[in-house]
């Protein structure tokens, strides 16, 4: 049963993950081709609505809604009426008046894509809501490890670093779990919160965590940006204790684990510059991915028959 909007994971059923997934195939075979677009939404309206930046998650979007035929305009947040004070109600309701069939939101504050949700007929896609949930990121993510284990059920994916402040970590552990992916997460007490989801192992020690067996290692930014606090002593000690050095990514190698990030990334903090060599980096696997899961999303997504353009 196709919904009109995608805000989270949580509330996405097992079928409609997997029925995402499956449809995320042929959308990536596309990109073969010497034509990679197809009309499926030809006459169709995105709009753009980021407030915070972004790289991979906005031209990911784009290029998926263009391969689809859709028209997309980007809302330029920086030079609107919100510079003037315009609140996101009023522009929200402006672009109502547009009949523009997706709104793709991005935004700091957690939960304001649901709310625009409910005040318009256009389906509403999370691109990322402060630290509340990044669903589409998650969809990539699993499809990414779907591609190197078809049955992943069992296999274990290790989370490292700010859980606390990660609408990735929240989202992704969330579709990893319902695959039947085991998750663990790894990072500085402050920042692995001990509250939260169910059957998530957390450690504090790399060593602990590498002795669990991890078959995927799942790297996150450090968000400075979302830091109120300091919860570690400084970059150069995260990058000891936790970071993926020279010396750990022989052992990684060693070992044959892939290795994943959502980006963007900040080298000599989370990794090393080696990483970005590493042949069982899955990490440019991610963006190539983003875009078939992302065609997938806004094919699947029905707006409300009363924004017929
Ligand atoms: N993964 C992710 O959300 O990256 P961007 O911030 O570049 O969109």
């Amino acid at each position: 049963m196709p919904r009109k909007d995608l805000l989270d994971i949580s509330s996405l059923s097992r079928e409609e993950i997997d029925h995402l997934l499956d449809q995320s195939v042929p959308f990536k075979e596309l990109f073969t081709r010497s034509v990679k677009k197809v009309p499926a939404l030809k006459g169709k309206s995105v709009l753009m609505l980021f407030y915070e930046p972004s790289t991979r998650t906005h031209s990911s979007f784009e290029v998926a809604a263009k391969r689809l035929s859709a028209d997309v305009t980007n809302f330029d947040v920086a030079h609107s009426s919100i510079t003037k004070g315009e609140s996101v109600r009023e522009t929200v309701e402006t672009l109502q008046a547009m009949r523009t069939d997706f709104i793709i939101v991005r935004h700091a504050r957690s939960g304001l894509p649901g709310m625009i949700a409910k005040q318009t007929r256009a389906s509403v896609i999370n691109a990322g809501d402060g630290a509340h949930a990044h669903p589409t990121q998650a969809l990539l993510d699993a499809f990414t490890i779907k591609e190197k284990f078809p049955d992943p059920v069992g296999k274990k994916v290790l989370i490292i670093g700010d859980i606390l402040h990660s609408r990735v970590a929240r989202s992704t552990s969330t579709i990893l779990k319902k695959i039947g992916v085991d998750v663990a997460y790894l990072g500085p007490g402050s920042l692995v919160p001990q509250k939260g989801p169910e059957g998530i192992r957390r450690f504090t020690s790399y060593q602990e965590a590498m002795a669990w067996s991890p078959d995927v290692i799942y790297l996150l930014r450090v968000q400075m940006e979302r830091q109120e606090a300091q919860f570690f002593p400084s970059l150069r000690e995260y990058h000891r204790l936790y970071g993926i050095t020279d010396a750990r990514l022989a052992e990684i190698r060693q070992r044959g684990l892939y290795l994943m990030h959502p980006g963007p990334v900040n080298r000599g903090v989370e990794l090393c510059d080696a990483v970005m060599d590493y042949e069982r980096s899955l990490i440019n696997d991610q963006v190539e991915n983003g875009i078939a899961v992302r065609m997938a999303v806004l094919y699947w997504l029905k707006p409300d028959a009363g924004s017929e353009s």
